[in-house]
Order: structure tokens, then C-alpha cells, then sequence
């Protein structure tokens, strides 16, 4: 059966309508609220097309790669076809390989782990931690870590500066964010490519936040290659992609040793194994390959590139207006910037209120009104404490402001949204900033763990 022929009725629901729409949670105060999930950057939420089309094809699952039976043939087709289609999202050059991971985290790992030896690599502390920690873990690999910029063109300035103060060098590879997540702001990606390049460097683009919000081609921004996730594309199956040149990919052993990834084993005479790896993606992806995570990405990135990211774009820079202008009507809320107020960014923002523990404010905001956001440091522990201005000390006890007002916030409160969010959750989420600081919480709250929770009573 041709992989088409798993039928799916689309006609039950919009592309981009996302699965918990209709989740009511409890609030502390009383009564039940639909839930308002704002923490896209994150997980975002599944689009109803990916479960469907997953609940569509999971009766004809089979082995990938492995099995003589109609169901595995369908399944590898499957799989396959999955890898085209997101080659053609991303805009791959004919050589590049799709190579299938876990997550932005295990596309980057693998990334280090295949770098020719004595590679250099040039990274902005402003990294999240999934593109700023796998590099030094490799022997050999030598890293420089650039300050946090604050202008995209200082982070051109300061990469062509590293890059030019280092020459000569041999392999060299740039790890650049295509939107941060903890300001949302984007950064200038073909800039910085072509930088790398004129120093003969190379460039990796942690599109993890950027490709659910804009169109990313792997081509035209001329990097080497892209990492992003499937639970942050609306396609939370375990997938993620590195998607690029497939030299370095090729001449690394494998990143897992395992069936899968090797062609040929046999005994030696003395006694030992003799391997012949595939050269094809294959040749990371050791073990059963994870059909539903890639077809779930490939279905995501079918959805997106329909609705027309014209379309999802406009929408969602409405939205961020929507919270700009409703925040700046709050003195007590300061957001985030490292490239200034007015900086394009995606639909991720990070803000502090004046003389409210974060923890305490996002507890509030679940609990009082459904509202789902993260707070902390967003596994960006070094570019939230330049934002903040200086090392946080302990984060304080929730059930009392830990900084006085006017003194510096030990943490940060985090909104992201996307193509699924309604403008009633945004709404909401403004309103009910405003009425926090207007009057405080309407429950107490105590730490639990690390984390803060409501109190029994009142
Ligand atoms: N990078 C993920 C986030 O920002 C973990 O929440």
C-alpha cells in the first residue's frame, strides 16, 4: 500500500489546530479554566494534524530497514519519505543528509561528536546550554566562547574578530542561534555564516526555536547545518533532525555502534570484529530507527509550509505586539533584551517583575488562572544572568518578593506562543499580569522542592 493511502479526514479540524484546546485544569481560587499553554519554547503543543496523521498510519507500523513483511517495507518507505520531506522543508543542497536524533540536545552532541580532530569552535555564551555545553566534552576540540553582544552587529564584529585573532587554523566550525530561546530575538544568521566562511570556519544553525516560527533554508542562509527538535514543532515524538553536509557526518565513526549503522561485520582472524559503516545517514542512527518521531516531523513541517508561514508569521508578530503593548502598560514589568525593545523576535518573552519572586509569579499564574509558562534561568544560565545584570544568588523562598522593588530579579518569567495559540490565552495571560501586580496573589503559596506551589489555605 502506497504510504498515501493512510487515510486521515482532515476535514474535522483547521491545519493548525493543536491538541489541548479543550483541557480544563482547576484553579486554586475555585472552578475550572481551559488551559493556557504558553510555554511553546519549551514543548509546544501537538498540531491535531501530526495525531492524526500518526493515529493514521500506527495500525500499519512496522520494523524499519529490517523486516521482509509488507508492514516494514510501508514503514521504510515511510521513514524515507520522511527524510525528503524534510530535506525540502529545510531547503537541503542535493549532498546534504537528514540524519535522524533524539532532540536539538542529540543533534548537537552528534555534531561533536564527528568534528575532525582539533576542530576549533566558536560559540556566544548567549547559547542555550544544548549548543553551548557539547562542544568542550570532546577531546581535542578547542572552544571559544564569545561575549554576550548587544547588537547583531556586534556579534558579527565580535565573530569576525575571534575568528580573524585565532587564523590560522584547521577545521573550525560556528555554533550560531537562529532565535533565542529566553528573549525570542533573532540573530543574524547570514551574517554570521558568511563571517565563518570568509575564515574558511563552518557553521551549525540551532534553528531549535526558530524553525516552528519562520522559514528556514539551509541554502540560502548558507550554513552547513540545522538542528532543531519535534517536540518544539509540534510533533512531541522523540524526534529531532541534523540536517547538512555529510563529509564530516561520513569520515566520523558512528555516533552509536549498533545495528542499523553498519553495513558488513565479520570475525578476523585474530580473533576481533571488522566493521563496514554505512556512509549514508544510516550510519548515525544505530538502532530501530523511530518511524512515528519522523513522520511526525514530516507531517508538522507538511502543515506548516500549507497554512503558509507567511500567514503564521504575521499572525504571531500580532500577538507579540499584543503582549509588548500590554506589558509596557506595567511599570513593575521589565522584558528582556539583549538587542533592544525593539529587536524582531519570535513569539518568546522574557520578563521580570519588579519585587516578585519569578517562581512565586508563574506559580500565580498557573494556579489562579490556568496559565502555563516556565520561569528560571531556561537552560541559559549564562545569557539570563547578563540580562539580569550579575550572578544570581539562591533563588529565595516563593511565598515572599525575594527582591526588593527596584533590585535586581534573581530569575526570569518566560511567554512563548506560536501557530496554535488563541488570542484568549494572550488576553488572559495580559490581564492577568496586570491584576498581580495590581493586587497581589489571591493565595498563598510555599517551596516544595525547588519549586513553588500553593499553600493548603488561603
Ligand atoms: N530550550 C528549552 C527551553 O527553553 C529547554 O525551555
Amino acid at each position: 500500500m502506497p504510504v498515501s493511502a493512510v487515510a486521515v479526514d482532515r476535514s474535522v479540524c483547521a491545519p493548525l489546530a493543536v491538541l489541548g484546546r479543550d483541557v480544563l485544569v482547576p484553579l486554586v481560587t475555585g472552578g475550572e479554566v481551559d488551559y493556557a499553554a504558553l510555554d511553546y519554547a519549551a514543548s509546544a503543543p501537538a498540531l491535531q494534524r501530526v495525531w492524526d496523521d500518526v493515529a493514521g498510519y500506527a495500525p500499519y507500523y512496522g520494523s524499519v530497514h529490517r523486516g521482509a513483511g509488507y508492514l516494514s517495507q510501508l514503514s521504510t518507505d515511510l521513514f524515507e519519505n520522511a527524510r525528503t520531506t524534510i530535506a525540502d522543508f529545510l531547503g537541503c543542497r542535493p549532498d546534504d543528509q537528514v540524519v535522524f536524533t533524539r532532540s536539538t540536545t542529540d543533534s548537537l552532541n552528534l555534531l561533536a561528536a564527528v568534528l575532525p580532530p582539533r576542530t576549533r569552535v566558536f560559540v556566544f555564551e548567549t547559547e542555550h546550554h544544548a549548543s553551548l555545553l557539547p562542544w568542550e566534552q570532546c577531546p581535542g576540540v578547542e572552544v571559544t566562547y564569545l561575549n554576550a553582544p548587544r547588537t547583531p552587529q556586534q556579534a558579527v564584529d565580535a565573530l569576525e574578530a575571534a575568528l580573524a585573532a585565532r587564523e590560522p587554523y584547521g577545521p573550525a566550525l560556528v555554533c550560531v542561534t537562529g532565535a533565542s530561546n529566553v528573549t525570542g530575538e533573532l540573530w543574524p544568521v547570514e551574517e554570521l555564516a558568511a563571517a565563518a566562511h570568509a575564515h574558511g570556519a563552518r557553521v551549525v544553525l540551532d534553528a531549535a526555536q526558530l524553525a516552528p516560527h519562520h522559514p528556514v533554508d539551509i541554502a540560502e542562509l548558507d550554513v552547513d547545518w540545522i538542528a532543531f527538535s519535534g517536540h518544539k514543532l509540534y510533533a512531541p515524538f522523540g524526534s529531532g533532525v541534523l540536517a547538512g553536509r555529510a563529509d564530516w557526518l561520513q569520515a566520523a565513526e558512528p555516533y552509536l555502534a549498533g545495528g542499523g549503522a553498519s553495513r558488513k561485520v565479520a570475525r578476523r582472524t585474530d580473533g576481533g570484529v571488522d566493521v563496514e559503516w554505512h556512509t549514508s545517514a544510516a550510519r548515525h542512527e544505530a538502532g530501530s530507527p523511530n518511524v512515528i518521531g519522523a513522520y511526525a516531523i514530516a507531517s508538522a513541517c507538511q502543515a506548516l509550509t500549507e497554512a503558509g508561514f507567511d500567514t503564521l508569521v504575521a499572525r504571531e508578530q500580532a500577538l507579540i505586539a499584543r503582549v509588548k503593548e500590554g506589558l509596557a502598560e506595567v511599570p513593575d514589568v521589565k522584558v528582556l533584551s539583549l538587542f533592544g525593545d525593539d529587536a524582531p523576535r519570535v513569539g518568546v518573552l522574557s520578563f521580570v517583575v519588579d519585587g516578585w519572586n519569578s517562581s512565586h509569579f508563574a506559580a500565580a499564574l498557573s494556579a489562579e488562572y490556568g496559565i502555563g509558562v516556565r520561569d528560571g534561568l531556561f537552560c541559559a544560565h549564562p545569557l539570563v544572568r547578563t540580562l539580569l545584570g550579575g550572578e544570581p544568588d539562591e533563588p529565595g523562598e516563593c511565598g515572599a518578593p525575594d527582591a526588593a522593588p527596584g533590585e535586581r530579579s534573581l530569575n526570569a518569567i518566560r511567554v512563548s506562543f506560536g501557530a496554535g495559540t488563541p488570542d484568549e490565552h494572550i488576553d488572559r495571560f495580559v490581564r492577568a499580569v496586570k491584576e498581580l501586580v495590581a493586587d497581589g496573589a489571591r493565595w498563598n503559596y510555599r517551596t516544595e522542592e525547588g519549586r513553588c506551589v500553593p499553600d493548603a489555605s488561603r
